[in-house]
């Protein structure tokens, strides 16, 4: 297969900003306990802290981590997270059906966040709590001392504020699934409520309202028109989630799932464009894809009263980290509209990562995460391609090949993120810089080849791991690189 892919640094959509590489924390399976914080474990340090998943986060270069949920933040009462751990209930959590010991919690997820360099972003509880708690967390988080809330947390042993920038106003209330789940006018006055007080306390905080929890929702883009429509003033993004599935078992069909994924980010480009229309409004409100990634093949979510049990132990293959990396090109692609974006989740729940108590397992989907993270920087440059198409399945002829790339002003040079959706044969991708010529090569890595199916486990643990690759550039000053198949190129130059 051969394409071209014609870019130039003077034609972008602005900069990338690098909360598109944020994860999402949720108390929910092994997600917390024996994931981040495992006391028992060989592994951990003195505060409990997995040492091996911290330094594995930290390749993510995660700017940002969602916490604590996520459904189970919708039954939560933050206050029992707090204070001396022997004097913190156990609770029954709604959400997974399990057991919350409550031994972690805000003052820990901090604590872990300073350890790994990663800042707060916190959803607070808008299903069974009100503004007003959620505007006590806030308190407790963010406020110097002085007041109630405040001088709790310096009573705990934190005299610093944590100054939290970015607050979720409740998680998926679109959802009938969600404690406290109401119509969207419902949820909206709730939001608008909150998000004025909190605001009241400390100006400088940026609020996330819930929109629609996917593109299958029957609400779909009404519920997020009433929510932006009444909160226009008050928030400064609106999220959206999707987890992307392949239960067809369709690989030429899934991996045309970037055309899904465009589709979503376009929705809401035009529909908040439509709402600031209808108010002549100069502010903006931009996009949070705060849940995003694959999710089909464990769906325990049933936690049988149990503390910390097995679930959503997805285990991801080859076609699932080539569908990641066409999120995160979409993502760079939209730049304008994604400014924050969350892969849920990051350990042992629908996560990169896997830990028992004595290892850790990297999946798939690790390798283009941390590709991405490293390299996209800058401006994000428009594609413009010349490229076969291939059968998708239902969704008709696609592009063989999906593109981004990033454009660094400062130091001159391009990441190109390049997958090819086709199976049989591997794609020659010739890249044209309009306005420049390539001159060197820096870097590049490719991901897959063959089986799509192929995984890592704790038998095989190096079967999907990226590789370095050669690429050139031609008289004419093109890059070309050679793409596997089905498979990924990064590629620095
Ligand atoms: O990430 C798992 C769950 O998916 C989250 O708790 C919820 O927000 C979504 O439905």
């Amino acid at each position: 297969l051969q394409a071209k892919a014609y870019f130039d640094t003077h034609h972008h959509v602005g900069v990338i900003d690098q909360r598109i590489f944020s994860g999402f924390l949720e108390h929910l399976g092994r997600a917390v306990y024996e994931g981040v914080y495992d006391p028992e474990s060989p592994l951990s340090d003195e505060q409990g802290f997995r040492r091996d998943v911290l330094e594995a986060l930290r390749a993510m270069r995660m700017p940002l981590v969602r916490y604590p949920g996520g459904n189970f933040v919708s039954c939560y009462d933050w206050t029992d997270g707090i204070g001396p751990r022997e004097q913190r209930p156990v609770r029954v959590d709604y959400a997974w059906k399990s057991r919350e010991t409550n031994q972690f919690g805000t003052d820990e997820f901090m604590a872990w966040c300073q350890e790994t360099g990663i800042a707060p972003m916190m959803a607070v509880n808008l299903g069974t709590g009100t503004p007003k708690e959620a505007s006590a967390l806030l308190e407790y988080c963010n406020l110097p001392g002085g007041t109630y809330w405040a001088d709790r947390r310096i009573q705990n042993g934190h005299e610093q504020p944590y100054d939290v920038r970015l607050w979720c106003l409740g998680n998926e209330m679109d959802g009938d699934w969600q404690a406290g789940h109401v119509p969207a006018e419902v949820y909206a006055q709730r939001a608008k409520a909150a998000a004025i007080i909190m605001k009241g306390l400390d100006a400088s905080i940026e609020t996330v309202a819930c929109g629609s929890s996917g593109r299958g929702m029957s609400t779909y883009l009404h519920w997020d028109r009433t929510v932006l429509e009444y909160c226009w003033e008050n928030i400064d993004y609106i999220s959206a989630h999707r987890y992307s599935e392949n239960r067809r078992g369709d690989s030429a069909w899934f991996l045309a799932e970037g055309v899904e994924i465009d589709r979503v980010v376009e929705d809401y480009a035009a529909l908040l464009n439509y709402v600031r229309g209808v108010k002549r409004s100069q502010k903006r409100v931009y996009l949070s894809f705060d849940e995003w990634n694959v999710w089909y093949k464990n769906m325990e979510m049933d936690g049988k009263g149990e503390s910390a049990p097995h679930l959503l132990e997805e285990v991801y293959n080859l076609e699932d980290a080539l569908v990641c990396a066409q999120y995160l090109s979409s993502f760079i692609r939209h730049a304008d509209v994604v400014k924050v974006a969350c892969l849920a989740q990051i350990v042992n729940v629908i996560a990169p990562l896997l830990t028992k108590r004595d290892g850790l397992l990297v999946q798939s989907i690790y390798y283009p995460i941390v590709s991405f993270a490293q390299h996209a920087r800058g401006l994000s440059l428009v594609p413009a391609l010349e490229c076969p198409t291939y059968k998708a399945g239902e969704r008709g002829d696609v592009a063989a090949l999906d593109a981004a790339m990033s454009y660094d002003e400062a130091s001159g040079t391009v990441a190109a993120f390049l997958v090819n959706r086709e199976q049989r044969q591997e794609m020659r991708v010739v890249l044209s810089l309009g306005d420049q010529r390539f001159c060197e090569v820096l870097s590049v890595e490719v991901l897959g080849g063959g089986d799509a199916k192929a995984a890592n486990t704790w038998e095989e643990p190096k079967r999907v791991t990226p590789r370095s690759a050669e690429a050139h550039v031609n008289e004419a000053g093109e890059l070309i690189v050679t793409v596997p198949a089905p498979g990924l190129a990064v590629v620095r130059a």
